[in-house]
């Protein structure tokens, strides 16, 4: 199957760049016993947002779906000593074991867990302290509101993330599906946006075929 080949691809540069990690293998284990969705970024996914934070040298970064803190805990590492990660969780039992994931990488020092529907917790968070990151992974049908609610929590020079844009090719076969919609209405949205230059990329792997969307904040 075309699927395992792409697995099999991910492993090996798992393997040849990644290397074993504890915590962030811990993280997915506690997670997926204590019963959460097996649906976090895969490996080389999180090292690539923890390359993209580091390269844009980030200070304060904002994800929007926590589950079990696994693309969290790859953003905090992305932190100096005084950054600050904050990540926004529907759901109190996801946000308690991602508590639990992060206190045990070291990192809960740098992070905070807000529970409660992502579109009020953003609305909440002040807009003078603006974040270098913008990782967007929640609810889909919520991507155009959480893209808008974080754009004005950014700077210029700043870069939104979104994960989970072609979902399986969905994005072209599916478009009534709502959370097709909702990409398709991120799509409508950051174009017509002058604040934000934007592409996204297919990717291919062990969490299938999906991909990005990655958008600069240019002014
Ligand atoms: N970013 C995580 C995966 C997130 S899965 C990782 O890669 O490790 C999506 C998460 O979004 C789930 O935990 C789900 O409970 C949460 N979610 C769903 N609807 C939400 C909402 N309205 N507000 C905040 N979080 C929401
Ligand atoms: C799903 C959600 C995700 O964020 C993801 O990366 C993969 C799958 C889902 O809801 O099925
Ligand atoms: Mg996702």
């Amino acid at each position: 199957m075309v699927d395992d080949l792409w697995a099999g691809v991910d492993r090996l540069f798992g393997e040849r760049l990644l290397g074993p990690d504890d915590a962030l293998e811990q993280t997915l284990v506690a997670s997926l016993e204590a019963g959460l969705p097996g649906i976090a970024v895969s490996p080389v996914q999180g090292k690539l947002l923890n390359l993209l934070a580091r390269m844009v040298g980030a200070r304060r970064i904002l994800e929007v779906g926590t589950l079990g803190g696994y693309s969290a805990l790859w953003l905090a590492r992305a932190l100096p000593p005084q950054g600050r990660l904050v990540t926004l969780e529907l759901d109190p039992h996801h946000a308690e074991v991602a508590r639990a994931n992060l206190e045990r990488a070291g990192v809960a020092d740098r992070v905070e867990v807000v529970v409660g529907p992502a579109i009020e917790s953003l609305r909440g968070l002040p807009g003078d302290q603006p974040f270098d990151v913008v990782f967007i992974d929640a609810d889909k049908p919520g991507n155009p509101a959480y893209f808008a609610a974080a754009l004005r929590l950014t700077r210029p020079g700043s870069v939104l993330v979104v994960d989970n844009v072609v979902r399986q090719g969905r994005i072209v076969t599916h478009p009534d599906d709502p959370a097709v919609m909702g990409v398709l209405e991120l799509l409508d949205l950051v174009a017509a946006e002058p604040r934000v230059d934007a592409t996204a990329l297919q990717t291919v792997g062990t969490k299938g075929h999906d991909g990005l969307l990655v958008a600069l904040v240019t002014a």
